[in-house]
C-alpha cells in the first residue's frame, strides 16, 4: 500500500491502523491534485533552471524537462494514478516522473523544498482562477450596461428601509450593480499585483546553499520577480485571503441582487417574471415558480464567507515559517474560486431573460407618497425654508393618508389651505416622470444623466477589451 520512502519515513513505531488514519489524515491529494498542472509547470521552471546554472548536467534537465511534459499531458488526459499514500501532489508527480525517467527523476528535488514548491503552485492556482473570475465579471457588467439601456425608461420604485422612497429609472438601478461589480473586479486586479512574486527558490525556509538563478524562475512562470524574503515567501497566504475577501464581497453583491430578484417576482411585489429556464417548481403545490437559483447564489455567499474566515482562523497563530496548518489553505479557496464562477455565469445568464413588468412597476413607484419630497422641493424652491416646506407636506400626506389618496390626487383647494401659495403647476412636479427627471445632479437618476453612465460604462469596457 505504502510505497518507497514514505514508508521508510514512518516506520514501525505506529500500529498499523493509526498509521492508515494518520496518512489519510495527513493526505492533501484529494484538494491539492486540483493544481497538478501548475505543479508541473513550476518543476518544468525549476528543472530548466537546474541545467542553464549547472546544478545538473544539460543532459538530465533536458530529460526532466521531457519527462515533465509528458507528464503534463498525462495529467490533462487524467492518465496520472493518484495515490493517498504518497500524501500530495507533489510527491506523487515526482514518484510518476521517477518511474518513466529511472533515477535521474531524483534530481529534479535539488534546491528545492515543498514548503517553496506548494507556495508556488497555490499563487499560480489563485492567478489562474483571479484571471478567470475577472473576466467572469466583465461580461456580467456588460449585461447590466445593456439592461440599463434596455430598461432606461422603465420605472420603478427606489426603497430605503424597504419603504418607497423615491422613483427610480430601472436603468439607474441597474447601473448600482455595475458599480459594485466593477469593484469587484477592480479588487480581483488588484490583488493580482501582489501575487506577482514567485516563492520558488525560498527552499524550506532559508533559501539553498546551489546557485539557483530565482529571477529565471519567476520570469519562467510569469511572475514580476522573486518574492524577496525566503521566510516570508514559503509562509505567505496572503495572496489566498485577498482573493477569498474579494470573492466575499463579489458574492455580497450577488447575493443582494438575487434578494432583489426574490422580493421583485414575488406575487406581493409583482415587478418581474423569473424566466423558467431559472426557476423551479414545487412537487406538491403545481402553481408554484420558485426563483431557486436566486436563493442558492444568495445562500452560497455564505461558503464563500467561511472560506475566508477559515483562512483567517488558519493563519493567525502561525508562527514562522511553514506550518502543516497552511496545507488548510485551498480547499477553501477552490471552493470560493468555482463557487463565485457559477453564481457569476448562472447571473449573466438568467438576468437578460428576465421580464420585467413595466406596468406595475410605474405604478408602485407613483404611489406611497414617492412625490413628497417633491412637493416640498417646490415649495423651497418659492422661498419657504426647507424645514417648513417638509412640515408642510408631512400634514399634506397625514390629509391624504386619512382621504386614502396620493398627494396628486387631493384637489388644489385642499393642497392650498395647507400651502396657499400652491397653483395649478404643482400637479406637473408630482407627475412621476418630472420626479424622476428632476434628479439631474451628476450620478442621478434623469435621463440625461443615466444616459451618461451607460456612455462611461460603454467606454470603459471597451478600454477594457482594448486592453
Ligand atoms: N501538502 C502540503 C501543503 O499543502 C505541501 C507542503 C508540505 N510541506 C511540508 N513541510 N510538510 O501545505
Amino acid at each position: 500500500m505504502s510505497r518507497g520512502g514514505e514508508r521508510r519515513m514512518w516506520g514501525g513505531r505506529f500500529a498499523e491502523e493509526t498509521d492508515a488514519l494518520v496518512q489519510a489524515f495527513n493526505a492533501s491529494i484529494d484538494v491539492d491534485r486540483e493544481m497538478a498542472l501548475e505543479d508541473v509547470d513550476g518543476s518544468i521552471a525549476h528543472a530548466t533552471m537546474l541545467g542553464e546554472q549547472g546544478i545538473v548536467t544539460p543532459e538530465e534537465a533536458l530529460a526532466l524537462v521531457a519527462g515533465l511534459r509528458e507528464l503534463r499531458g498525462a495529467v490533462e488526459r487524467g492518465e496520472v494514478e493518484w495515490s493517498v499514500a504518497l500524501e500530495d501532489v507533489h510527491m506523487n508527480l515526482e514518484r510518476r516522473l521517477t518511474e518513466r525517467l529511472g533515477p535521474v527523476g531524483g534530481k529534479l528535488h535539488t534546491a528545492r523544498s515543498r514548503n517553496d514548491q506548494v507556495a508556488t503552485d497555490f499563487r499560480l492556482a489563485v492567478r489562474g482562477r483571479t484571471r478567470a473570475l475577472i473576466a467572469l465579471l466583465r461580461e456580467l457588467r456588460a449585461v447590466f450596461v445593456d439592461l440599463a439601456e434596455r430598461d432606461l425608461d422603465v420605472i420603478v420604485p427606489g426603497y430605503t428601509h424597504l419603504q418607497v422612497a423615491q422613483p427610480v429609472r430601472l436603468g439607474h438601478h441597474w447601473l448600482a450593480y455595475y458599480e459594485m461589480f466593477t469593484r469587484d473586479q477592480g479588487r480581483l486586479a488588484d490583488s493580482l499585483a501582489r501575487l506577482d512574486v514567485s516563492p520558488l527558490g525560498a527552499g524550506a525556509l532559508a533559501g539553498t546553499g546551489f546557485p539557483i538563478d530565482r529571477h529565471r524562475t519567476a520570469a519562467l512562470l510569469g511572475f514580476r520577480e522573486p518574492a524577496a524574503n525566503s521566510l516570508d515567501a514559503v509562509s505567505d497566504r496572503d495572496f489566498a485571503l485577498e482573493f477569498l475577501a474579494a470573492a466575499a464581497i463579489a458574492m455580497v453583491h450577488l447575493s443582494r441582487l438575487s434578494e432583489e430578484l426574490i422580493l421583485w417576482s414575488s406575487q406581493e411585489f409583482g415587478f418581474v417574471e423569473l424566466p423558467d429556464s431559472h426557476t423551479t417548481g414545487s412537487s406538491i403545490m403545481p402553481q408554484k415558480k420558485n426563483p431557486d437559483v436566486s436563493e442558492l447564489v444568495r445562500g452560497k455567499s455564505g461558503r464563500v464567507f467561511g472560506a475566508l474566515v477559515g483562512l483567517l482562523t488558519v493563519m493567525k497563530g502561525l508562527p514562522l515559517a511553514y506550518n502543516k496548518d497552511m496545507q488548510e489553505d485551498k480547499e477553501g479557496a477552490f471552493d470560493a474560486a468555482a463557487t463565485l464562477a457559477v453564481c457569476l455565469r448562472l447571473t449573466a445568464d438568467m438576468l437578460p431573460r428576465v421580464r420585467v413588468r413595466a406596468e406595475r412597476t410605474r405604478h408602485a413607484a407613483g404611489r406611497a407618497f414617492s412625490n413628497a419630497t417633491d412637493l416640498a422641493d417646490h415649495l423651497a424652491r418659492g422661498g419657504m425654508p426647507f424645514r417648513d416646506a417638509h412640515e408642510a407636506v408631512g400634514r399634506l400626506v397625514a390629509i391624504a393618508l386619512a382621504e386614502g389618496v396620493d398627494l396628486q390626487e387631493l384637489p388644489l383647494a385642499r393642497l392650498r389651505e395647507v400651502a396657499p401659495q400652491l397653483d395649478e403647476g404643482v400637479f406637473a412636479v408630482l407627475d412621476v416622470e418630472a420626479v424622476v427627471d428632476a434628479r439631474a445632479s451628476y450620478g442621478g437618476t434623469a435621463r440625461p444623466r443615466v444616459l451618461e453612465q451607460i456612455a462611461r460604462a460603454r467606454a470603459a469596457l471597451a478600454a477594457e477589451g482594448a486592453a
